[in-house]
């Protein structure tokens, strides 16, 4: 009796103890046996779904999601559904959320450096603005927050901008004369209105739909996407197609989120950075084409397309805008995205 309690006491700590070295595996270290660390990720961003945004958020989730074998879990916040322009930041410093991917302009209160997608006119498409930020200056910017714990990954363009307002049909600097008009940031756009008589706001994109409604602005400019997909089309009258300034954004990480991870997790991270960038960077003309069209059908807007020769009025009333800010930008910085992909 005392032999079999004996070899059944044995037959149990082998268990036990085989227990304890792969449960080991997993909780202390946190990772698979393929070195792969469990976790999950938090992506939060304030636009619809049926943009370049959530589009490149979609395939960088797919691809971490199947290359971890599901050990990474990505979660996507769209619509400002979990923080919105006025907290996301904070957050993603907090650690709260591991990746963002804000309109650049809404950092210029952090370096005015920011402002370069609202510089009038400085870039005619997507391929001029990516070459800019893929660039040795635009990188530069990208990695200009890293005093407060993060990084700026890789930049990804939505689309030039557009001006819409409820008052009456724009085709001439001095049509702006006294309406006020909403901006993501402050600073050039700011400026920008001011030369144009316009006055300005800045207001959280979460809030904007709102703000037209209720006449708190008169107008804003923004991507065909954007304005499709929030459907502010519905609380304005008139639509310039004015391709005068950008939304583009940046991936946006937390620094100690990113060093946290080694290199077969960062590596399949990395993968679906890149995955996500493709994605957005491919998709974000496509989709503005689109969206124009679906503003088209649904007509609630007049629609004005200005000649070249009303477009250089524009750019004539905003070129001392670069002199301005020449100091704050740094003149090296605006020629590099003035020239940027010509
Ligand atoms: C806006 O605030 O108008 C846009 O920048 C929102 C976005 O992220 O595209």
């Amino acid at each position: 009796m005392k032999k079999l309690s004996i070899f059944l006491l044995l037959i149990m700590s082998v268990f036990v103890l085989g227990a304890c070295q792969s449960d080991e595996k997993i909780a202390v270290s946190g990772e698979s046996s393929d070195g792969v660390q469990e976790m999950k990720i938090k992506f939060s961003h304030v636009v619809a779904e049926n943009t370049p945004k959530h589009q490149g958020a979609l395939a960088m989730k797919e691809y971490i999601e199947k290359e971890s074998d599901g050990k990474i879990k990505v979660e996507i916040y769209p619509n400002s559904s979990l923080f919105g322009d006025q907290d996301e930041y904070q957050n993603l410093v907090a650690n709260n959320i591991q990746f963002i991917a804000p309109d650049l302009t809404k950092f210029v209160g952090n370096n005015p450096q920011f402002n370069v997608p609202a510089l009038p006119f400085a870039f005619a498409d997507d391929n001029e603005a990516i070459a800019f930020w893929d660039g040795e200056k635009g990188k530069e910017v990208l990695s200009s927050l890293k005093d407060d714990g993060v990084i700026g990954l890789s930049m990804w363009p939505n689309g030039g901008k557009h001006l819409t307002n409820g008052k009456h049909a724009i085709s001439s600097p001095a049509d702006l004369k006294g309406l006020k008009f909403r901006t993501q940031g402050g600073q050039v756009l700011e400026s920008m209105y001011s030369a144009l008589g316009a006055g300005s706001e800045s207001i959280p994109f979460g809030e904007l739909y709102t703000a037209l409604d209720q006449g708190v602005v008169d107008g804003q400019e923004n991507t065909f996407s954007n304005i499709e997909s929030k459907k502010f089309d519905e609380v304005q009258k008139y639509m310039t197609v004015m391709n005068h300034t950008r939304v583009d954004y940046a991936v946006f990480t937390n620094t100690k989120f990113w060093d946290s991870m080694n290199a077969a997790t960062k590596a399949i991270v990395e993968g679906g950075l890149a995955a996500g960038t493709e994605v957005a960077r491919a998709e974000a003309k496509s989709l503005n084409e689109k969206a124009l069209e679906k503003i088209k059908e649904r007509g609630n807007v007049e629609i004005v397309e200005l000649t070249p020769e009303q477009v250089e009025e524009f750019k004539k009333v905003l070129e001392p805008i670069y002199e301005e800010y020449k100091s704050q930008i740094g003149a090296d910085v605006i020629e590099a995205a003035r020239n940027a992909g010509k």
